[in-house]
């Protein structure tokens, strides 16, 4: 990789501040000093800026604990961003893996890896996704079986793909769809003549939210968690 690329990978530096430190003859490639930006970076080499090691940060995966009130767009919110939570080097590189509903509370996945996050989302890869509803009516009898048929949307000319369900108790639900349409759910409990008054995300494909995150509260997935994410969703 070239040093100017490096440089910003590895800070918070601009394309164009990283080539005003590079020429102030700041940055060291193994203890001798690089002013130009075309240098290429070899695995091993140690780069310093004045006494600091340099060390590019990689694809991060994480998994959020979202809290209602959080918004997971960043355009034009009235609330504040989901990926203000995080206490990370370059948040503004990560984004997150779909999305939940401001109300929607719950596992939320955040990466820098957009293959990653076209796996999980998109509907071709059929992956999990597992939602606890809270709802205002109790159930109808036969919601479950209205669930398998797919269900057509309002505004929709496709019924959802088949989704299943399973009763809590008289006003809560498990679903476990596979597609991410906008107020999916909401909108699916909505077919049914019901509202959901509280929305939380369990599970998507082989991860559960870990019940050690308290709301707000974030951690690193485990590398087996990060593959076992993939390979579900391939
Ligand atoms: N479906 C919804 O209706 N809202 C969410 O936040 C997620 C799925």
């Amino acid at each position: 990789m070239r040093l100017d690329k490096y440089l910003c990978e590895s800070s918070d530096l601009t394309r164009s501040q990283a080539r005003t430190v590079l020429g102030s003859g700041e940055i060291t490639v193994n203890d001798e000093v690089v002013t130009r930006g075309t240098y290429v970076v070899r695995d091993g080499d140690v780069v310093k800026w004045e006494d600091d090691v340099l060390e590019l940060i990689g694809l991060r995966y994480l998994m959020l604990n979202k809290p209602a009130g959080y918004e997971c767009s960043i355009r034009n919110s009235q609330h504040p961003p989901v990926l203000s939570l995080l206490d990370v080097d370059k948040r503004d590189r990560l984004h997150t893996v779909g999305r939940l509903d401001v109300d929607t509370t719950g596992l939320i996945l955040i990466t820098d890896d957009g293959q990653w996050t076209h796996r999980i989302i998109s509907p071709r890869h059929q992956c999990d996704k597992v939602y606890l509803a809270t709802l205002a009516e109790p159930l109808i009898e036969n919601a479950e079986d209205r669930f398998t048929a797919g269900i057509l949307l309002d505004g929709e000319d496709k019924p959802t793909l088949p989704a299943v369900l399973e009763r809590v108790d008289e006003r809560r639900a498990r679903l476990t769809i596979q597609e991410g349409k906008y107020h999916q759910v909401r909108r699916m409990f909505a077919a049914l003549g019901n509202h959901v008054l509280a929305l939380h995300r369990e599970r998507i494909g082989p991860v559960s939210l870990d019940p050690d995150l308290q709301p707000g509260e974030s951690r690193y997935l485990t590398p087996a968690e990060v593959a076992d994410l993939a390979k579900s969703s391939s």
